[in-house]
């Protein structure tokens, strides 16, 4: 949710800026802009649009002469998009300019205090105000004005400063957004996230809660609230640039789809060791496993539906009972919770900004957690209890394919190592399953290939108005996920709906043709199933089932089918979720819509 990048060095610095945002455009991009210091002063140029607007308006960077900078891509929280609204915003003196990720809470407050003091704005954000605020605070000294400030906000926020009293620098500070730092030769960064700056280096450190980092050509210090320097440990980032390029496909969702066997292998692969499942950072003895009496499961999102199923495998495998939250729900409910509930918290990103505060509310409940984060040192993953990384490798397309199937695939690992630590789990079952888990990324292989049928299949349908997704039980928890990847890509509205409830209201929406999506992969409903689908073609549904090979009775009640590959039950929806991702992928395409970067939507949600 907005990207930020900054840069102190030799090099000029705007096409390094724009170079940076195009890697960050996943996060937001409703405008963008960067501030630059031209040697006089800081200059702002910033427009509404994609970045390839602001890039036409200075040329590719060409137009803006200075060696230090910070720039910024937009998904807009306060203030419509506009040029305005848009990243940098300055102080009415022009000493500050600042890009921001998140959302101050009490910017109201502050603005009409500066207002009283004299101060003229001429945005809607949240930001202009931290700018005054900063220019209000200053007397000299720059570390000062930047703790005073950040005393007197509330909220949460990465930021990027320039102050041309000190046009040497760029100071970046975060809480409860994402900010890292990058340690190059002569030149220095900070950035939203990894792939904004690994053209140029790829040693980085993540700044934690209110550290603010001092960035210089020659080096970096980080200090605390306090002003005390702070020793950060610099970690080399070893994937390849490439992880984060398109490698061929038209789109990064293509590329992430067809990634899901070797995500799946790199999540699973390394916690069985000699027939065992091993998970190495869970720290739980069995004493305490016994003790827990509920699992809670809270995320947003695709990852609350990788909940849903969890759902039903953690009651199936482990016999404990279950709740599922949507994160943003659990904080305000008072959730009844104490040291014998297990709080699973599920993020691709570990920013969420919701998840992240149920995760601290469930430990100040005193609940023990677990976090499934696929982004190594995000708040999630430092501030739970444990934390099993998916690795899944950067996801950039902003709906999710690999990280759901990362998470899924941590959930089984979870599922069964709990359930054989109870001895709820006999050895041979435990053999069963673990094989089955082993097959997991050939079959998925297995499945993607049928994406040409999928892709004809599409054409049928591109042009409806609304899809609706019906299945019972585990598949029930597919629909929610196979809907939601068809609406955030392709605009069509769908619903997902429980097959057996859809009679109780929706049916009625059902007409001639409309389409329903069917997932019958759970043999003992098959029959109860079929029964819905013959429901729905009743009123004049048109019925694409989704089931294993050699269900053909399917062939019987659906008009269009995918088959996937057999496996047991608890495991089918790692298979059955990829037709419905490939689906969803064509009619987008089919429509002609910007498929990575969907209206309206950013890939990391650091505001509540
Ligand atoms: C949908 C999607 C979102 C995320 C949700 C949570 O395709 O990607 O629904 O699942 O915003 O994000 P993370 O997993 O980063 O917490």
């Amino acid at each position: 949710m907005c990207g930020i990048v900054g840069y102190v060095g030799n090099d000029q610095v705007a096409p390094i800026l724009l170079k940076g945002l195009a890697k960050l455009e996943y996060r937001g991009y409703d405008s963008a802009g960067v501030a630059v210091y031209d040697g006089t002063s800081i200059q702002v140029v910033k427009s509404k649009g994609r970045l390839k607007v602001l890039d036409e308006k200075i040329h590719g960077g060409a137009d803006l002469s200075g060696t230090v900078g910070i720039g910024h891509t937009r998904w807009a929280t306060h203030g419509k998009p506009s040029d305005l609204n848009a990243h940098p915003h300055s102080s009415e003196s022009g000493r500050f300019a600042i890009v921001h990720n998140g959302v101050i809470e009490n910017y109201l407050e502050l603005k009409s205090f500066l207002a009283e003091q004299g101060c003229h704005f001429i945005s809607e954000t949240d930001t202009e105000v931290v700018a005054q605020l900063l220019d209000f605070n200053y007397h000299g000294d720059l570390l000062d004005a930047v703790i005073t400030t950040l005393k007197k906000i509330r909220g949460s926020y990465a930021f990027g400063i320039l102050c041309s009293d000190f046009p040497d620098r760029v100071i970046g500070v975060r809480k409860e957004s994402p900010l890292i730092v990058g340690l190059g030769n002569g030149e220095n960064f900070i950035a939203s996230d990894i792939p904004a700056i690994l053209e140029r280096t790829r040693d980085i450190y993540r700044l934690q809660e209110n550290e603010i980092a001092v960035i210089k050509a020659d080096g970096v210090t980080v200090y605390n609230m306090e002003k005390q320097t702070v020793e950060k440990e610099t970690c080399h980032i070893d994937w390849d640039i490439s992880a984060a390029e398109k490698g061929g496909y038209d789109h990064f969702m293509a590329k992430e789809i067809m990634e899901q066997p070797k995500a799946v292998r790199d999540t699973i692969s390394p916690r069985i060791k000699n027939g065992r499942i091993v998970l190495d950072h869970i720290s739980l003895t069995r004493e305490q496993i016994e003790k827990f009496n509920r699992i809670l499961v809270v995320a947003c999102g695709s990852a609350y539906h990788v909940g849903v199923v969890a759902k039903y495998i953690f009651e199936r495998f482990t016999h404990i009972p279950v709740e599922v939250d949507v994160a943003s729900e659990f904080r305000y409910r008072d959730p009844i919770i104490d040291k014998n509930v297990l709080v699973l918290v599920i993020s691709q990103s570990g920013e969420t900004a919701d998840t992240l505060a149920a995760l601290r509310e469930a430990k100040r409940l005193g609940a023990r957690t677990i976090s499934i984060v696929n982004v190594v040192g995000s708040s999630i993953a430092n501030e739970s209890d444990d934390v099993l990384y998916t690795w899944a490798g950067p996801e950039i397309a902003v709906a999710t394919t690999k990280a759901y199937s990362t998470q899924l695939a941590v959930i089984y690992l979870l599922a069964i190592y709990i359930s054989e630590k109870i001895g709820v789990m006999s050895e041979a079952d435990y053999q069963f399953y673990i094989s089955e888990l082993q097959s997991l990324p050939d079959k998925i292989a297995e499945t993607l290939d049928s994406r040409e049928h999928i892709h004809e299949t599409a054409k049928q349908f591109y042009q409806k108005d609304d899809i609706f997704f019906i299945g019972r039980n585990i598949d029930y928890a597919m629909s929610l996920e196979g809907s939601l990847k068809l609406k955030e890509i392709s605009y069509i509205h769908s619903e997902a709906y429980a097959a057996g409830e859809l009679k109780h209201g929706t049916i009625s929406l059902i007409e001639n043709g409309t389409l329903v999506i069917a997932l019958a992969t759970q043999k003992r409903l098959f029959e109860k199933m079929m029964s819905n689908v013959k429901e729905v073609k009743a009123r004049g549904a048109t019925v694409l089932g989704v089931t294993t090979y050699g269900n053909q009775h399917i062939e019987k009640e659906s008009d269009f089918v995918f088959y996937v590959p057999e496996i047991c039950d608890m495991m089918l929806p790692s298979l059955a979720v990829l037709p419905l991702q490939i689906f969803a992928y064509y009619v987008a395409y089919l429509k002609g819509c910007d498929i990575d970067k969907p209206k309206n939507l950013a890939k990391s949600v650091t505001v509540e």
